[in-house]
């Protein structure tokens, strides 16, 4: 039965776990700080197993580029800190997670804008820049949202096919920019090849394309790219350039269920794409998101686990004699020689979920890297799967 006085002592308990969510080292104990210390060999030893135990029942899900560690186990606790904001549109949670988010970057706060999911800053930015007689160009395959938001619109998208080293063509793509081009698509690193282009490429390329046209580039998978060459392009909005980036909290964060995205683009732009946004973003989503924000050892941690696993799975692939793209993601994309749909089932039939198949790339097979016990399993299916 409803009992108003445990009522109001837990809603001064849960007023003072938001007060401390909003600083959220103070919504753990040291006792609970202890038993998470981040880098204890005891604490990763675990990581795997538990991440491994949570995954099973059902087949290995390596199909989506999803994180198989999921959230920080802080980041949890501060999802839980949030709790008595659940009821509420406005929270200070979205405003101290912009803040910190901006920090980490090394940009003002109004260049950031919070979205849900890094798929709502490609909506936008499509609704914004690529409406109105406008058109799309888009490498193909690619993340294919952006084409998908412009085809639904009804606007012209070109999809751009990349080159023989399966790399954004971006000859092709600046060849097709015409008085008509509203938006450019960018994807670095790339999905679903897991390619990517170096910093000073990637800077040419757009300082060449802004004065005709506003470039997207989608930075989902930049905290798995260890390529000395790689720079994340929020160095040209910090030099005052015509770009929009994405990034997300869905991958190295492990909150693909969470829905957190973030924009970064001078706030002229963000303006210009937060009109088409749908509204708030959920503030215990926001809590856990900064928790995450706050330790990146756990990042990090995952980071070099996927690194890992990434070098397995290539090498045995090549092993094989396939050819598997140098991937600077969170999967691997290799040619079965055999058609796309055979190889999924028959990977489903041997417990695992590839990726889909992608446009132009009919026999190749893209796998997002688990822990390292499912892709040992993985690998040791191969063989079968692929019939070789
Ligand atoms: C390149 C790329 N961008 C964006 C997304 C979507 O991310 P979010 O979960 O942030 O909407 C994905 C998801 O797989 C992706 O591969």
């Amino acid at each position: 039965m409803f009992d108003p006085r445990s009522s109001r002592r837990s809603f001064l308990r849960g007023t003072a776990a938001a007060v401390g969510a909003v600083a959220l080292p103070a919504l753990l104990s040291p006792r609970e700080l202890a038993a998470l210390e981040p880098r204890s060999a005891r604490w990763l030893a675990g990581m795997d197993a538990e991440a491994t135990a949570r995954n099973a029942g059902g087949p290995v899900i390596l199909a989506r580029n999803e994180n198989p560690y999921g959230m920080n186990p802080k980041a949890k606790l501060a999802f839980d800190g949030a709790f008595s904001y659940h009821n509420r549109y406005n929270s200070p949670l979205a405003a101290e997670l912009r803040k910190r988010f901006a920090a980490k970057n090394g940009v003002p706060e109004d260049h950031v804008l919070l979205t849900q999911g890094s798929r709502e800053v490609l909506a936008t930015s499509v609704a914004a820049f690529g409406s109105n007689g406008k058109e799309v160009i888009t490498p193909w395959p690619s993340y294919e949202e952006v084409g998908r938001y412009g085809d639904v619109m009804g606007l012209t998208v070109h999809r751009i096919p990349q080159t023989d080293a399966l790399e954004m063509d971006l000859k092709a793509m600046d060849a097709k920019i015409g008085a008509a081009t509203g938006l450019v698509f960018l994807c670095n690193p790339q999905n679903p090849t897991g390619t990517l282009l170096g910093g000073d490429t990637m800077r040419d390329f757009i300082r060449a394309t802004t004065p005709r046209a506003m470039v997207l580039v989608d930075e989902a998978y930049h905290e798995y790219a260890n390529d000395p060459s790689y720079r994340s392009m929020i160095e040209l909005v910090k030099a005052g350039d015509n770009v929009i980036i994405a990034r997300t909290a869905s991958k190295i964060h492990g909150m693909a269920g969470v829905r957190i995205g973030f924009a970064i683009a001078k706030p002229a732009l963000l303006a210009k794409i937060g009109g088409y946004q749908m509204g708030q973003v959920n503030p215990l989503a926001c809590a856990a998101v900064s928790a995450s924000l706050d330790d990146p050892s756990y990042t990090t941690y995952c980071a070099e686990q996927n690194a890992i696993g990434r070098q397995y799975t290539t090498d045995a692939l090549r092993k094989m004699g396939l050819r598997v793209i140098t991937s600077h993601a969170n999967f691997v994309y290799f040619d079965a020689k055999r058609p796309t749909v055979d190889v999924r089932k028959a990977f489903e039939t041997a417990g695992f979920l590839v990726g889909r198949a992608f446009p132009n790339y009919p026999n190749w097979v893209r796998v997002s890297i688990g822990t390292p016990d499912e892709m040992k399993a993985f690998v040791a299916a191969l063989p079968q799967a692929l019939r070789v």
